[in-house]
């Protein structure tokens, strides 16, 4: 049998750590920036935090790793590695749906992640310029309602921001994905530092700390631990096909589970420094709500750079962050498509890259006159920028991730998995009960998350999604 580290046509990272530092950068995003402080804004805090870190730890770390299973066993894209992983589990060909779905959801998520990265690049060139220096609470949110009433200036970030991605892909795995990651991770946790210690020096750094970590457990509801469970998901990139295109390019010896460990503490790092520093100067300045919603960052936070010393700094370095942010996430998005159009169609890396970008960028209009000539155009209550995040993070994702975890969990070929998964099985947990004790392997625990946990939990997240937020 070919070895599976020379079945794949694009090559491995350079070594462990690029894979961790580009899963990495595919799961700190505007998930963790921009999304999770608003949401654990708008439900009232740390007993909010509180799940979400055990949904983490209980269904997205389990389900992370098979994505990468799937991955390092497929070698290639996620349709071409599931149609191969498929075949080898002799099971029903319909599982290679789970490669389709990853892929198609990637661009539509890109379509309009594209244009919110490119609200990011416009304020660091307003912050740059000193619009946002003394503003109060009404003059930034028209400075945003300028940036957003305006097509063509949506339409121009965005398409620098997509050419940006274009520029990566292209590059491949080794010379593009891999040294831009080389580059960007580094260079984001450094400023992410930078914006700690500011937000401890000059924010009201005890009053984020109590907002996010004191928690009143009555505060949550059932709903508030779906939601909890879907921005997981969302901000590790699970069910998307980018962790597994990614996975694809990892090295054969590499242990799938600490190496899954790592990228998601990170993850988990950085939300919750990027809440601490957000509230910390959200709460430094009087009049400012953290229940803000999306507009926090872009309303709320200039507001406080505005009227903080070296605020300007301060806000040009944020804004660059949560660009370099989304960048690292927005070539892990493109990247499985491409890698799929270079298989499939012989296409160069620039060709696929090429029409891949040119494509997102047309359905990226979609979402552009979302906020501006269409904004009246809405589908069961939805503006397509809306619709798009809500099919793809509730019903995309949910459908995805479950058929990920009952694919590894059961039908996948069982000598595949444990040649994949082999070091699980040495570690051991003690399990005692007054009358008896037994040793459970890793492996053991994994398999039954993925065959009842998370299923059970996924499922849950599906109906309550959809039954939530659809307003007929
Ligand atoms: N994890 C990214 C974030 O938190 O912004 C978003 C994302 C990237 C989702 C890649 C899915 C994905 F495949």
């Amino acid at each position: 049998m070919m070895s599976s580290n020379t079945r794949g046509i694009h090559g491995i990272w350079m070594s462990r750590w690029t894979f961790i530092m580009a899963a990495t950068g595919s799961a700190v995003g505007l998930g963790n920036l921009w999304k999770f402080p608003y949401v654990v804004g708008n439900n009232g805090g740390g007993a909010f935090v509180l799940i979400y870190f055990l949904c983490m730890l209980l269904v997205g770390v389990p389900v992370m790793m098979a994505e990468v299973v799937l991955g390092r066993e497929g070698r290639n894209s996620p349709i071409t590695g599931m149609s191969y992983v498929v075949k080898n589990s002799e099971c029903g060909r319909a599982w290679q749906l789970i490669g389709w779905i990853g892929v198609i959801a990637g661009l539509l998520i890109l379509s309009f992640y594209a244009v919110i990265a490119g609200w990011g690049l416009h304020y660091i060139l307003e912050v740059s310029n000193g619009n946002v220096i003394g503003v109060d609470g009404e003059s930034a949110a028209s400075l945003f309602a300028d940036l957003t009433s305006s097509p063509a200036k949506l339409i121009a970030w965005q398409t620098i921001f997509l050419g940006m991605c274009l520029l990566v892909v292209t590059g491949g795995v080794k010379k593009g994905l891999g040294a831009a990651v080389e580059i960007l991770m580094p260079l984001l946790f450094v400023m992410l530092l930078v914006m700690l210690i500011y937000a401890i020096l000059k924010g009201n750094f005890v009053a984020a700390c109590r907002f996010l970590f004191e928690f009143d457990i009555a505060s949550v509801s059932w709903r508030a631990i779906l939601e909890a469970m879907g921005l997981a998901f969302f901000t590790l990139s699970i069910g998307m096909g980018a962790i597994m295109a990614y996975g694809a390019y990892m090295p054969e010896g590499a242990s799938i589970g600490r190496t899954v460990l790592i990228i998601s503490f990170f993850d988990s790092i950085v939300a919750i420094i990027a809440g601490l520093i957000i509230f910390s100067i959200v709460f430094s300045t009087s009049g400012i709500e953290p229940t803000a919603g999306p507009g926090l960052m872009f309303i709320s936070l200039p507001v406080a750079f505005g009227n903080m010393p070296a605020g300007q700094f301060i806000g040009i370095i944020f804004f660059i962050l949560v660009v370099i942010a989304a960048w690292s996430s927005a070539i892990s998005l493109l990247e499985p498509a491409a890698a799929w159009l270079v298989e499939a169609a012989g296409f160069t890396r620039f060709k696929a890259s090429f029409s891949l970008v040119g494509f997102v960028w047309l359905l990226g209009l979609g979402s552009v006159f979302s906020f501006n000539l269409g904004k009246d155009f809405t589908l069961a209550g939805f503006t397509i920028f809306d619709g798009l995040d809500f099919v793809t993070s509730n019903i995309f994702l949910p459908v995805c991730g479950l058929a990920i975890s009952v694919f590894v969990g059961f039908v996948m070929n069982r000598d595949v998995l444990s040649r994949q998964m082999a070091d699980l099985e040495g570690y051991l947990l003690l399990i005692k009960t007054p009358s008896s004790s037994k040793t459970l392997s890793l492996r053991v625990v994994w398999d039954w998350v993925l065959r009842f946990v998370a299923p059970i939990a996924i499922t849950a997240i599906f109906f309550m999604g959809v039954y939530d937020n659809i307003r007929f």
